[in-house]
């Protein structure tokens, strides 16, 4: 059961659009015109409901199977802001802003998720509900939270999320997987070391924060060398010392900046945990103090291992068996998709882009030959998640 025909048939229409959104990037909640376009397209299908300003500008389109809409529902996610880039393709659907890009292919996913609308309003070859969600402000503005926030789940009862991103690198008709984390939280913090400054000559009158964050640097490796699990990941990284003034003079103050990458939300919990002791214990030791302010961004996106299967054997479906790997390298990049799943068991896949220059590149390029993969991958989901009874 390869890709489904009727999308080679839709392919240049699909792809019209995908250039126009590219034509026209948007970032974070602005996606006003993009939002305009998608609510107008899924009215022009003939879905059974649509519903602009969910979360600011996000849009739901609702999709009722055969029988009425009774039964299981299920939601199929797509992001539609650009990022503040300025394009470097030279494609002829560049970007027709300046400073602005659709460099993460959230055009691509916006044009793949109408395709399968207009599919499924037309087929109706399903049982249940299918909600389409179109969200804003993936790129740091937490858009899935705002949706949510606005009765995303409740309001239309969704039971099952599922989303997709493309992938420069996995040859385009290829689709890789799995269960569990498959992006991470992505977290920031500073640390503020306190001692005593003075003269460089006279160390035994000052407290050197010079040597309370030097020891604090090797410490925090300590975390993953020695308290996490061999067998799950993390990255702690201090990407900032910022110390002294001159060659003479013990300084005051030392600030100490990085970022914490984690795959499970129990490690995450567990290297802040590890860093609340280890930074004030550490200076105390020293004679003198330290702050960490911890911050959190986007959590773990973590598949539910169910539905990544179930999502694997769609995805094998359309691609076929070879081109599926259902249990791929987690990226250490964050997704807010991962606060949807945090909501209710799904999955998020990737989708091959091909050799595409990477995302949030000004090269960056999505490749159009992917839209009927993803269209057919969408289509399938909900056929199979919501059978037609008898
Ligand atoms: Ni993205």
């Amino acid at each position: 059961m390869p890709i489904v025909n009727r999308f080679a048939e839709l392919a240049d229409e699909i792809t019209a659009w995908r250039r126009d959104l590219h034509n026209n990037p948007e970032l974070l909640y602005d996606t006003v015109r993009t939002s305009a376009m998608v609510a107008g397209k899924l009215q022009e299908f003939g879905v059974d409901e649509v519903v602009t300003g969910v979360g600011k500008t996000g849009v739901v389109g609702v999709i009722k199977g055969r029988n009425g809409g009774a039964g299981k529902t299920i939601g199929l996610r797509a992001d539609m802001d650009a990022l503040p880039i300025e394009e470097e393709t030279g494609k002829p659907y560049a970007s027709q802003v300046s400073g602005k890009m659709h460099a993460c292919g959230h055009d691509g996913h916006t044009a793949m998720l109408l395709g399968a609308a207009k599919y499924l309003a037309e087929t109706r070859n399903f049982d249940g509900t299918a909600i389409m969600i179109f969200q804003p402000a993936e790129e740091g503005g937490a858009g899935a939270q705002a949706m949510i926030d606005d009765g995303l789940m409740t309001r239309w009862g969704i039971e099952e999320v599922y989303g997709m991103h493309n992938y420069p690198g996995l040859p385009v008709g290829e689709f890789a997987m799995r269960p569990g984390g498959i992006m991470a939280a992505a977290d920031m913090y500073e640390i503020v070391i306190t001692g005593r400054g003075g003269h460089a000559a006279k160390p035994q009158e000052t407290v050197d924060p010079i040597v309370i964050g030097s020891s604090l640097v090797l410490a925090l490796q300590t975390i993953v060398s020695r308290n996490v699990d061999p067998m799950n990941q993390a990255v702690v990284s201090v990407t900032q010392l910022v110390a002294g003034t001159a060659y003479n003079i013990i300084p005051e103050r030392v600030i100490l900046r990085g970022t914490v990458r984690t795959l499970s939300p129990e490690v995450r919990d567990q290297v802040e945990a590890r860093m609340q002791e280890l930074v004030p214990s550490i200076a105390k030791g020293f004679g003198g103090s330290a702050t960490l302010d911890y911050r959190r961004n986007y959590p773990v996106t973590v598949n539910d291992a169910e539905r990544a299967g179930f999502a694997a054997e769609v995805a094998k479906a359309v691609a076929g068996e070879g081109k599926v790997d259902p249990d791929c390298v987690p990226m250490m990049a964050g997704e807010d998709f991962s606060f949807m799943l945090e909501e209710r068991p799904g999955a998020y896949i990737f989708i091959g882009n091909g050799a595409s220059a990477d995302l949030h590149h000004p090269r960056y390029d999505f490749d159009d030959a992917a839209i009927p993969f993803g269209c057919s991958y969408w289509v399938k989901l909900v056929e199979k998640a919501m059978p037609i009874a008898g």
